[in-house]
């Protein structure tokens, strides 16, 4: 069977720590969306390993599979898997033929056309990994697949066509200066290597037989959603959102496995108690003004700065619109929900219940981002709860958690109208509690 792990808001909501624990049970772990804009962390044997691209499951021997709605950085993609076996583990990475390659002029551009947007607001804040201007030539047909690298002649082709088009782009419409990144001879060389240590590791894969027949031998299979579902380019708030579809239909079409297989499954959405954001854009529940002190301590007790770029990232309310849209958007079977210890302590603990639009009462999000932002949110006050000892919480299980914070995920489960399979009550692996294994459902 499957299971796929979604984000239900902004990215960032821990999906590495349910991945990680369900992950174990899974025999292949398998990403459908993004690139090495996901940032997570795995901790093994004390342990802590940082990884952006490679799926987390291959730190622990299961076959990491990067699907084909994934777009691939090689040069991150070879120094994950190397320092990975410099630490002594044996990664076993598998990358869909049909994948796009991310392409040195395209991390160039991505910062290019950040830079000329900030002037307009219109800059998504990207975390500059190219991952756009990848997925814009793959819409455009002019992109290079990772089965392009492992044919020299289809690669300089493809590159003579498209490589003098994003110079002329770089130069003549922004104006910078193109450097090697935009040089068809320094590239060829560069990728063909690339292409040959490819095919030397035995990396690449036909990524729907690959999975399917693992499926068909009667394996499980994790997919393992990145970003989330308020930055999906269809479901999110556009323009400030990621290129791809982090939600559960892209485990179909990112991996090549049929929607009734994804759907025969589990689709379990990962909620984090309050928000985080790390791009640009609007927020209806951010905490601003007055609510400066109350944002920074947030903050700083949830580690609530960008695993890849470090940026400190924006705060606010759990957006229960925005959950409500998620639920529909996945068809959640199941949520886990973390950082409740994060909001414990507070003097107060509110999440933004519906929205106030143009004198309306609205309990989903607008398809606008524009309406999106106009929207005040009716705040519902919870009881705090104190902090206690989480690690003996999660030893002991769900009723050694604070009423109060009890309610408050009762009240969560009951508004997106899915069962809750996981809490996160601190960001030890040893810290999650586990209601339900998707596996076993
Ligand atoms: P890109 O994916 O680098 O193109 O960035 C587009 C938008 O998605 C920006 O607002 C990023 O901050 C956001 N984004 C991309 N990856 C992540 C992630 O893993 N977590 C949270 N936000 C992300």
């Amino acid at each position: 069977m499957t299971v796929t792990i979604v984000g239900s808001q902004l990215g960032d909501e821990g999906k590495g720590a349910l991945v990680d624990l369900w992950g174990g049970d899974a025999d292949v772990v398998a990403r459908y969306q993004g690139g090495d804009n996901a940032g997570h962390t795995v901790v093994e044997g004390g342990d802590e390993y940082k990884l952006s691209l490679v799926p987390s499951g291959a730190v622990r021997d299961k076959v990491g599979v990067l699907g084909n709605g994934c777009v691939v950085n090689p040069k991150t993609l070879f120094s994950e898997i190397d320092e990975l076996r410099e630490r002594g583990l044996d990664p076993d990475v598998r990358v869909a033929r049909r994948a796009h390659v991310i392409m040195p002029y395209h991390r160039v551009l991505d910062g290019i056309e950040e830079d000329a947007k900030s002037d307009s607001d219109l800059d998504a804040g990207t975390t500059g990994r190219g991952i756009g201007p990848t997925y814009e030539d793959k819409a455009g047909r002019r992109g290079i697949r990772v089965g392009d690298l492992l044919d020299p002649e289809v690669l300089r082709d493809r590159l003579e066509y498209v490589v003098p088009q994003k110079r002329a782009l770089a130069e003549d419409v922004f104006g910078v200066e193109a450097g090697e990144a935009f040089d068809v001879d320094a590239v060829f060389e560069e990728y063909t290597e690339i292409g040959e240590r490819l095919r030397d590791e035995s990396m690449t894969v036909n990524a729907g037989e690959f999975l399917g027949s693992h499926l068909d031998d009667g394996d499980d299979v994790l997919f393992e959603g990145a970003q989330g579902t308020s930055i999906d380019i269809d479901h999110g708030i556009y323009p400030y959102v990621t290129s791809s579809n982090p939600t559960a239909g892209g485990a179909a079409t990112g991996t090549g496995i049929g929607p009734t297989v994804v759907g025969r499954g589990e689709v379990v959405g990962i909620v984090k108690a309050y928000l985080s954001r790390v791009g640009t854009g609007p927020l209806p529940t951010e905490l601003t003004g007055d609510d400066e002190e109350l944002a920074d301590s947030i903050r700083e007790k949830g580690g609530e700065f960008g695993t890849v770029t470090g940026r400190p990232r924006r705060i606010g309310w759990l957006d229960i619109p925005m959950l409500r849209h998620a639920a529909r958007a996945n068809g959640f079977t199941g949520i886990a929900v973390n950082h409740i210890d994060v909001l414990a302590g507070l003097d107060e603990v509110k999440v933004g219940h519906s929205y106030d639009l143009d004198g309306e009462e609205r309990f989903t999000m607008p398809a606008t981002t524009e309406r999106w932002g106009r929207c005040e949110p009716n705040l519902r006050e919870f009881e705090p709860w104190n902090d206690v000892d989480w690690m003996a919480v999660a030893e002991e299980g769900y009723d050694a958690i604070p009423d109060n914070a009890q309610a408050y995920l009762e009240y969560v489960s009951a508004e997106v109208d899915a069962p809750i399979y996981a809490i996160g009550v601190g960001p030890d692996r040893a810290e999650t509690i586990e209601l339900a294994n998707p596996f076993d459902e």
